[in-house]
């Protein structure tokens, strides 16, 4: 052979189809350095890049090889898959759009383009362009089984497992098919034939980890959990980093009431790598359960759940305040509290215990960050506060290590959080009034305030509302005090200056609606303090996905309407849910308006405008009589958000028809109202605070608590003392003092739906539940029929003790 050559290009193609990615790249790499534009050589070496997972590489080779010659379809699909890998779904469309226009029948860039579309939640274009990638390779097994995902995407179910028999009539060991057939059979209920459907995708591979996840799951659903526990360890076991296995674990083990196996697992997880998954399992883990233990590690990740935090800082209060009362100083102080009530805990009750409470990082961080939902840890601190107040009576000269300082501040941005609901005797109140005279004379003074008399007094009243209280921020403050000051001088003072920026867009002249507006300027509802994390903003398409029977045209700007903001707790989530969400918030109350603006600022937050609106005033005749009167004018929204807040109107009913005609066409509403079967035990309480004729000022509030504890025998009352609302004074009154209560039922709510002309979309709840009603109702695939519901909810009526969450669209 001596004197002939070996083409570069063709040993390269050689060795790049035995698998020589390295020796193969150098060759084509020999080929450009003769000629740098080959686009042959540089469409080769782009795929090489891919195939050794360097995407932007053999993007701007590929991109290279097209300068050469614009005309190469595998080219721009080669690209467009690059850029699926990246997480860049659009722009990968616009390269298979490409590669098709040169190629109509390139079955190839027709499937992965519908596999884009699929990502990007545009499922109906993604099956059309599923079935064209099917007529043009009918004999792909791995193209029926991508089209049948897409049919089952969109609820054609049944031919959604007419095209997994196809694949499976072409390819019979082809376990994805036989996955996604089972997916589709236990999706209606079908759990039988979905198993047999798992068992033929492990018969062919044992280690498919997917088919032992699927499995388990519908053996939980069958309350057969030892299958589904043995299968998922088996599915861990082989592959422990994979997403959602240990979720799943986790639930399994969380239906067999074992708490403390599931925490353990999540905990390893957490040491092992901090995932976002891993963090929100905690949440799930600890639920709002107490623990009545902590297996390792768990304290640790409760005070930085409750501080970056893992998720809203309320939902973790009850399992915070069962860690720390694993604390046995705090113990034993709690019972100490408990047992001496209603007399106070004494000082000597704190003997040898002290130090250890004080210093509990995580009392603090929860004092600073919730309200403390635990009646024997409340009168505990209840005792500590009375404690403090008598130090601090006794004067400037009293000394205050660092430390002690430190929880002091702590507790009173407690009082702060919870509005100051304690209980408080008229001597102990006796003595602030002394006390808050002497902090005035010593402010006014300009002489050095001691720091004690501050603290103590802001414990029992915000510090905002002492004359001239803004001359605090001027001085130097150690950072606990600091971070007092903020929360009670410096926040409420820049909700003040924010009142004159929000505009009223409606009348507000209804007397119902006077009443509930008066009710939530004195308790803002809720009183939060930081947000629950934020995900990656979706499209409406990935967020309705699988809601969607027909494609939206996905809108460049989202409008939002949140009608009854409240404080913005929903708000601020709802507003960072959305991908180009711009958002309108409004409700009755200016100071719970305010409340919302300045945390929205504070998180950066400048897609939402607010205003002050009756939500009566948005339907037609307000419409009518804001005109040109700098009102909300003819605005409609692609989303309504109305939680808990209709059923405060004087006509709810009138209230969400006002709210629909601003929701426009194919529009999605999230509406939250009271259930009268879960609230039963709120009414009897109700009853009991009408019949003993409480008012709903913070001292009657206070009042009336204690007496409910003291009644505590009775069975009703227990129940209301396990809400979270009980355990700060907006909330409570909200719950049991409010002006304007409605309660539903679901017929009523499905009457008003079908007359509406509105679609019932699904409930907002807990898996668990939405899991428990299928088995009782397998008919029912999608979970959306509510007259099944109300018979679930008769035969479970606490099942909507929060509210009823739910989404609805308008036609
Ligand atoms: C229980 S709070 C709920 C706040 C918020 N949606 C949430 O879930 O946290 C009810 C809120 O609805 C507001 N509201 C009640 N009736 C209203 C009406 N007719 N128009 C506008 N807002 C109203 C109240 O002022 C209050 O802030």
């Amino acid at each position: 052979m001596a004197g002939s050559s070996v083409d570069p290009l063709q040993e390269a193609a050689r060795l790049h189809r035995e698998g020589a990615l390295a020796e193969a790249a150098g060759r084509y790499r020999q080929v450009l350095h003769g000629e740098p534009d080959h686009a042959q050589a540089l469409y080769h070496l782009a795929v090489i890049s891919c195939q050794q997972g360097q995407f932007r590489d053999g993007i701007d080779l590929a991109r290279r090889s097209l300068m050469g010659d614009a005309h190469q379809p595998r080219a721009h699909n080669l690209i467009g898959m690059a850029l699926g890998r990246l997480s860049r779904p659009e722009e990968a469309v616009a390269c298979f759009d490409a590669a098709i226009a040169d190629q109509p029948d390139f079955a190839d860039a027709h499937g992965n383009r519908a596999a884009a579309l699929m990502e990007l939640g545009r499922l109906a274009d993604a099956l059309a362009g599923y079935e064209r990638t099917v007529a043009l390779a009918p004999h792909s097994a791995g193209d029926l089984l991508n089209l049948g995902t897409a049919l089952h995407r969109v609820g054609r179910h049944e031919d959604a497992i007419a095209s997994f028999d196809r694949a499976l009539a072409l390819h019979a060991g082809f376990p994805e098919a036989h996955l996604n057939r089972g997916n589709v059979a236990a999706h209606l209920g079908r759990y039988e034939e979905a198993l047999a459907s798992y068992d033929r995708a492990l018969a062919v591979n044992r280690r498919f980890t997917d088919a032992l996840r699927a499995r388990a799951g519908v053996l939980l659903l069958l309350g057969r959990i030892e299958g589904a526990l043995a299968n998922l360890e088996e599915a861990l076991a082989l592959a422990p980093d994979q997403p959602g296995v240990l979720g799943q674990l986790v639930d399994t083990l969380l239906a067999r009431g074992e708490t403390v196996r599931a925490l353990s697992a999540v905990l390893q997880a957490l040491a092992a790598k901090e995932t976002s998954e891993a963090k929100a399992l905690f949440v799930r883990c600890v639920g709002n359960r107490s623990l009545a233990s902590d297996p390792g590690g768990t304290r640790a990740a409760m005070l930085r759940a409750l501080s970056e935090p893992w998720d809203r800082p309320t939902s973790l209060a009850v399992p915070a305040a069962s860690l720390v009362k694993l604390n046995p100083a705090v113990k034993d102080a709690c019972a100490r509290a408990v047992h001496a009530w209603p007399r106070r805990l004494a000082l000597e009750d704190l003997t040898g215990r002290l130090t250890a409470i004080v210093d509990d990082r995580l009392l603090a961080v929860l004092l600073e960050s919730a309200p403390v939902c635990d009646v024997a840890l409340e009168r505990c601190l209840t005792g500590m506060r009375l404690i403090f107040l008598s130090v601090a009576r006794e004067g400037p000269a009293t000394p205050t290590e660092d430390g002690l300082l430190r929880f002091w501040c702590a507790l009173a941005r407690q009082c702060f959080i919870n509005e100051y609901i304690f209980d408080a005797t008229s001597d102990e109140l006796e003595d602030v009034r002394r006390l808050r005279e002497r902090l005035l004379r010593a402010i006014a003074s300009a002489a050095p305030i001691p720091v004690l008399w501050l603290v103590a007094v802001a414990a029992y009243l915000p510090l905002h509302s002492l004359p001239g209280a803004e001359a605090l921020l001027d001085r130097p403050w150690s950072p606990a005090v600091a971070a007092l000051l903020a929360q009670q001088v410096r926040e409420p003072l820049e909700e003040r200056r924010l009142r004159d920026s929000i505009p009223q867009l409606t009348t507000i002249a209804d007397d119902v609606s006077l009443e509930v507006k008066q009710q939530y300027e004195e308790n803002p509802y809720p009183r939060w303090v930081r947000p629950a994390p934020a995900d990656e903003p979706r499209t409406m398409a990935q967020y309705f996905g699988g809601w969607l029977n027909a494609e939206p045209d996905e809108p460049s700007r989202v409008d939002i309407l949140v009608a009854g903001c409240g404080t913005g707790q929903n708000l601020v989530e709802t507003a960072r849910q959305f991908k180009a969400a711009q958002v309108l918030a409004v409700d009755l109350s200016l100071t719970s308006i305010c409340y919302a603006k300045r945390q929205a600022l504070a998180l950066g937050l400048t897609n939402i405008s607010f205003g002050l609106a009756d939500i009566g005033e948005l339907g037609e005749s307000g419409r009518r009589d804001q005109a040109g009167a700098g009102g909300v004018g003819r605005a409609t929204f692609d989303i309504v958000d109305a939680s808990g807040v209709l059923h405060h109107m004087a006509d709810p009913w009138s209230g969400w028809r006002a709210l629909l005609s601003r929701l426009r066409p194919g529009g999605f509403m999230r509406v939250g109202l009271y259930s009268k079967l879960a609230r039963r035990h709120i009414n009897a309480v109700r009853a009991f605070v009408a019949a003993r004729g409480y008012g709903s000022t913070l001292e009657d509030i206070r009042r009336c608590r204690q007496d409910i504890l003291a009644s505590a025998q009775d069975e009703d009352a227990r129940k209301v003392v396990q809400y979270l609302d009980f355990f700060s004074a907006s909330e409570c009154r909200d719950m049991l003092f409010h002006v304007q209560e409605w309660q539903m039922s679901l017929p009523e709510i499905a009457r008003f739906l079908g007359e509406s002309n509105v679609e019932f979309l699904g409930f907002v709840t807990d898996a668990k539940v939405i899991h428990k009603f299928k088995i009782r109702f397998p008919q029912d695939e999608t979970a959306g029929d509510l007259a099944l519901w109300n018979v679930f909810e008769n035969e479970n009526p606490d099942t909507f003790a929060g509210m009823y969450q739910f989404w609805i669209r308008k036609a």
